[in-house]
């Protein structure tokens, strides 16, 4: 709490007076900071762990972009607001980690629960909205933009083959879908190569859609967490909403802002196939490399376990 605090105070010129430890989710820790009436949004990327330099390396230039989008998009009022350093920064940075400060959202996070009919439309009308602007936005995009890399497959490929080097419940947890694992590492690399050399229409995308990243505050559903922001082909966004119960009304708002938009069958299947490996391996390496607790590597070992057991469906 002091280290925070001296650094809110120096980088931020912030008294703080109160800071509550909230639910963060995988890749940050969260706190709700308050000096006096005002409160923030502090999340901490920290260090020590493996996954914080895929996750902090594009800030300068993603955050930018959604404060462009803030002004000039009809998104105004539903992405979270940062709050940069005295000297302009949208992060600051300790010898522990890596902060970022946004303005606090008195609000529910939709999390476990459904979307009503409502939130689905706004949610249509936001995602169709993002995916109006495109690399013509006056923002530098090309930092973001997608190249269908998937650049842990290598280290995930040499770990699968040392697996009996592994520590013995991960290798007996992994062993019964090794071949399942294996081809969709395949499938996923072939896409890669094959998506590089199309030329495919690409828009601002999320990529992080869950309802985790939603929250209803007063009137409006917001869209948090935007560390994903990609120039991408918007399949990128709409793998998210495929098989979710509410999609054909999803799709059918989302069309009257992209007339007869289809969606790409071939992008669909890398996303989703990618998007299956990053799950995957970030458990991994959570469990490999990061320094846990028992608890902490139990819980991170079950949703490895769940991870692996929905990989024949892909
Ligand atoms: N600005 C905010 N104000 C209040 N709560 C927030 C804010 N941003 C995020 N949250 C809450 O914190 C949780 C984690 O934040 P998020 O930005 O999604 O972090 P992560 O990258 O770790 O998933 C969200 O699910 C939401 O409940
Ligand atoms: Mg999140």
């Amino acid at each position: 709490m002091d280290k925070t605090k001296s650094l809110l105070k120096e980088k931020y010129k912030l008294d703080i007076t109160n800071m509550i430890p909230q639910q963060g989710g995988w890749a940050a820790l969260a706190y709700k900071i308050c000096c006096n009436e005002r409160c923030f949004f502090l999340k901490v990327y920290e260090k020590s762990r493996t996954s914080t330099s895929k996750w902090t390396a594009l800030i300068d230039q993603y955050v930018p972009i959604t404060v462009w989008l803030m002004k000039n998009s009809r998104l105004k009022n539903k992405l979270p607001v940062p709050v940069p350093t005295i000297t302009g920064d949208f992060k600051s940075e300790d010898d522990r980690g890596i902060y970022l400060l946004y303005e606090y959202i008195e609000g529910e996070t939709i999390g476990d629960k459904d979307l009503t009919m409502k939130q689905v439309d706004e949610l249509a009308n936001m995602i169709a909205e993002l995916h109006l602007y495109g690399e013509e936005i006056p923002v530098g995009t090309n930092a973001i933009k997608e190249d269908f890399a998937v650049p842990f497959l290598m280290q995930m490929r040499t770990v699968l083959n040392q697996i009996d080097e592994l520590p013995i419940d991960v290798e007996l947890l992994i062993l019964p879908h090794m071949e399942h694992l294996v081809r969709l590492i395949d499938t996923v690399e072939r896409w890669s190569a094959v998506l590089t050399q199309r030329n495919l229409r690409m828009a601002l995308c999320h990529t992080d859609l869950h309802h985790w990243n939603l929250m209803q505050s007063g009137g409006r559903l917001m869209l948090i967490d935007w560390e994903g922001l990609k120039l991408a082909p918007v399949e990128a966004d709409l793998m998210f909403f495929i098989d979710k119960p509410y999609y054909q009304e999803f799709i059918t708002n989302y069309r009257k802002m992209h007339n007869h938009f289809e969606i790409n069958p071939d992008v669909l299947q890398f996303y989703r196939g990618r998007r299956k490996l990053e799950d995957i391996w970030e458990f991994m390496e959570q469990i490999l490399f990061d320094r846990q607790e028992a608890q902490e590597r139990a819980a991170t070992i079950n949703q490895l376990s769940k991870e692996l057991n929905e990989i024949f469906l892909y």
